[in-house]
């Protein structure tokens, strides 16, 4: 029986501009284009994960409009469990406004909407899909206050915790130690431990800041030059294969939802990352967040 990941975070409608360049403050440029997809960084890693072949319940709120509607529609696509999708009828769903310049990097304004609907008590009703599950999976775009609730929650069960700080706000000191993985990139990991990442030397003392602070695994991943897992006994470093870079937007979604997968199969860290940076490596290649997270067909390790 495949062990179940439970992921817990945002859904966002993501309005996706390609432009040649970012505008400058005060000035009006034109896009090439606008694509709409479906987004939000627990989505997306919800999405990776399932479509990688992971048994995923999704716990989310989303608002009362069409993209509200068709949410656990939409995510049964996927296999998602979507037993824990719900729905305020008073706000509409996340939005983000995405731009993507044509070096395939973004800058991303969210509009929460129904994520900031999601509350402890919520956490509550869906006790069921973290009893169930062997990992649970989360990042910051819901209330601070439900991702506290939720990790004391799953705690208490005894379950792995891994945590995306992303966006990143200072964590409680109590919570560090009920990670069982926390998986910041270098800007996060800088605003998490005040060193800033430059190189494998800086990136190994922001990782041992965080053990410190009581985490048991760290990665820290580093965009184009791969990702950097660290914890007591082990520590190294796995390039990303290089590619043809369109949109870098959800790259780190898509490694933490395979990630998740190359975990709950047991594999080793070093088996795992390498999974993980082989499909965020095909997420890059291709539009929008969720719509490029690969299959598991697509993997080359
Ligand atoms: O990480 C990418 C995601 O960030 C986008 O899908 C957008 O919705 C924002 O949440």
């Amino acid at each position: 029986m495949k062990k179940i990941i439970t992921v817990i975070g945002s859904y966002n409608h993501d309005m996706v501009l390609q432009t040649t360049r970012f505008p400058n403050p005060g000035e009006t440029i034109t896009a090439k284009k606008l694509e709409m997809f479906s987004g939000g960084k627990g989505a997306n890693q919800a999405v990776a994960a399932a479509r990688l072949g992971g048994d995923v319940y999704f716990i989310t709120k989303v608002g009362n409009d069409a993209f509200g509607n068709n949410a656990s529609q939409n995510f049964s696509v996927d296999n998602i469990r979507t037993d824990y999708i719900l729905q305020d009828m008073e706000v509409s769903s996340g939005t983000a406004v995405i731009l993507v310049n044509q070096e395939g990097q973004n800058c991303i304004v969210v509009n929460p909407g129904a994520n900031n609907m999601l509350l402890p008590s919520d956490i509550e009703d869906c006790q069921k899909a973290i009893k169930e599950a062997s990992y649970i999976l989360m990042q910051l775009e819901i209330p601070y206050e439900t991702v506290k609730y939720a990790i004391e929650t799953a705690y208490h069960m005894n379950k792995k915790i891994v945590l995306n700080p992303a966006p990143t706000v200072p964590l409680d000191d109590n919570l560090y130690s009920k990670l069982f993985l926390i998986t910041p990139n270098q800007t996060e990991a800088e605003m998490l431990t005040g060193i800033a990442c430059v190189d494998q030397i800086s990136v190994a003392k922001a990782a041992d800041v965080l053990l410190q602070k009581g985490v048991k695994n760290v990665i820290i991943t580093l965009g184009e030059k791969g990702a950097y897992f660290k914890n007591k006994e082990e520590e190294f470093l796995i390039p990303i294969r290089e590619v043809d870079v369109k949109d870098t937007t959800g790259a780190g979604d898509i490694f933490n939802g395979a990630l998740l997968v190359a975990l709950a199969e047991e594999k080793n860290w070093k088996q795992a990352v390498a999974f993980a940076n082989s499909a965020s490596s095909i997420g890059v290649s291709r539009m929008g967040a969720q719509s490029s997270a690969p299959y598991r067909d697509e993997i080359l390790v």
